[in-house]
């Protein structure tokens, strides 16, 4: 198949001038006559590379530009401004706006060719040089009641993900009126999300995230939610989109500690899940809580195979019976966790996750298998070669079991 250029621009004339130099050299050429047409012809045809006019009706080839930067799927796309207006300002526009390179019309076909190709070749060496860049797994845990067991299990998850597959694995607080992420970590609450919410949210960049995340001896990285309410202000479900997408890329493993509610940023967090676990506790409103979130996941059209149940026992003594919540919720209930006692009142009084405390002891362990469980299948089937002690306690746990 050969290499897709998209070219934009309102002229019908540059369209055909253009289009037919590249035809010539065997590439495929897509063509959009304004900016909104461009951004919904590269969802269905990415490009290689997308070649811009900047004088256009409603939005001009910089702010297009601009745009195609700040999208995850469409950031690395080598951009050509191509472009009547010669002056120095306007080549500094084209570069502030993103574009990798400047050519001004009317220009000489070999010339357009030439720049094509070095990008082209850029592009491609970068590639094999960037092949660290992830596809990272976001595991969300959600309750719509309080006292399920949210903060314990994704901190737990958190620091078994790192343990097991020896690289980082990052947790992100966005209970922001609340969160106590950092602290159930034990880390000092030097920078918090408050800070992510001071930047506009199309400015913030992997530079921001990395110097705003808190990082804990055991490879668990913490993005905490503000240290009072208040600084909460700024955070927009963009902010959320956006610094979860540029995580995605550096880490493979991401798990958000949920508050309860459906506010925006929080279903941001759930449309970003590749796996939403859900967790209730063996009492009636909870149950009702699980059913309500339920409900509000088939509305919001999320694939029934993206939730798991999680029941937990946050306390001691009676609840309710599995089978009589599984028929309740109509759904099967994939994960108990038990009743720990002690054990877990410790880890939060001492800011350490069982998972890391304690690996061997029966909540430790059970956690840290929970963590292999939602791994990713490529992880699971080819185990990369600087993977943790933690796979090796899984696996020895699975032989005798
Ligand atoms: N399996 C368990 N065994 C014992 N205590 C638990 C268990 N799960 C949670 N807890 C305790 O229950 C309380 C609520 O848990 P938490 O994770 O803060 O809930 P949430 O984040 O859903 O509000 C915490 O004090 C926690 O230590
Ligand atoms: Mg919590």
């Amino acid at each position: 198949m050969s290499a897709r250029i998209l070219v934009v621009d309102d002229t019908e004339l540059n369209l055909k001038m253009v289009g037919s130099i590249l035809q010539k050299d065997g590439y495929e050429v897509i063509t959009a006559r304004n900016g909104f047409e461009a951004l919904e012809i590269i969802k269905t045809s990415p490009p290689v590379l997308a070649i811009l006019d900047v004088m256009m009706p409603d939005m001009d080839g910089y702010t297009l530009c601009q745009l195609l930067r700040q999208t995850l799927t469409t950031a690395k796309i080598p951009i050509i401004i191509l472009t009547a207006l010669s002056g120095v300002d306007d080549k500094i526009k084209a570069f502030d706006s993103g574009a990798d390179d400047f050519l001004a019309k009317p220009f000489e076909p070999p010339e357009l060719r030439a720049r094509i190709k070095v990008l082209l070749r850029r592009v491609s060496e970068s590639e094999t040089v960037q092949s660290d860049i992830v596809a990272g797994k976001v595991i969300a845990v959600f309750s719509l009641r309080g006292g399920a067991g949210v903060s314990m299990l994704s901190s737990n998850l958190a620091a078994s993900l790192s343990q097991i597959w020896g690289n980082p694995a990052v947790l992100v607080d966005l209970a922001f009126m609340n969160g106590q992420s950092a602290l159930l970590m034990d880390l000092p609450l030097r920078n918090t999300w408050a800070d992510v919410g001071r930047s506009p949210a199309n400015e913030i960049d992997i530079d921001l995230i990395n110097s705003v995340l808190l990082r804990h001896g055991a490879g668990v990285h913490v993005l905490a939610s503000p240290r009072r309410p208040e600084d909460a202000e700024g955070i927009t479900a963009e902010h959320v989109n956006r610094t979860i997408g540029l995580l995605r890329t550096f880490y493979h493993y991401i798990v958000l500690d949920l508050p309860h509610d459906f506010s925006e940023t929080t279903l941001t967090g759930l449309d970003n899940a590749d796996q939403i676990l859900l967790m209730l506790a063996p009492e009636t409103a909870s149950v009702r809580c699980a059913a309500n979130a339920m409900e509000t996941f088939a509305q919001l059209n999320y694939p029934p195979e993206r939730t798991t149940l999680i029941l937990n026992w946050p306390f001691k003594g009676k609840g309710l019976p599995r089978a009589g919540i599984e028929s309740a919720l109509k759904k099967q209930i994939d994960v108990v966790i038990p009743y720990a006692g002690e054990a877990v009142v410790a880890s939060i009084m001492y800011g350490k996750p069982s998972a890391l405390q304690t690996p061997l002891d029966p909540l430790g362990a059970f956690l840290e298998d929970l963590a292999y469980l939602y791994s990713k299948e490529d992880h699971k089937q080819n185990p990369p070669e600087n993977a943790g002690e933690g796979l090796k306690r899984v696996k020895e746990r699975a032989r005798t079991r």
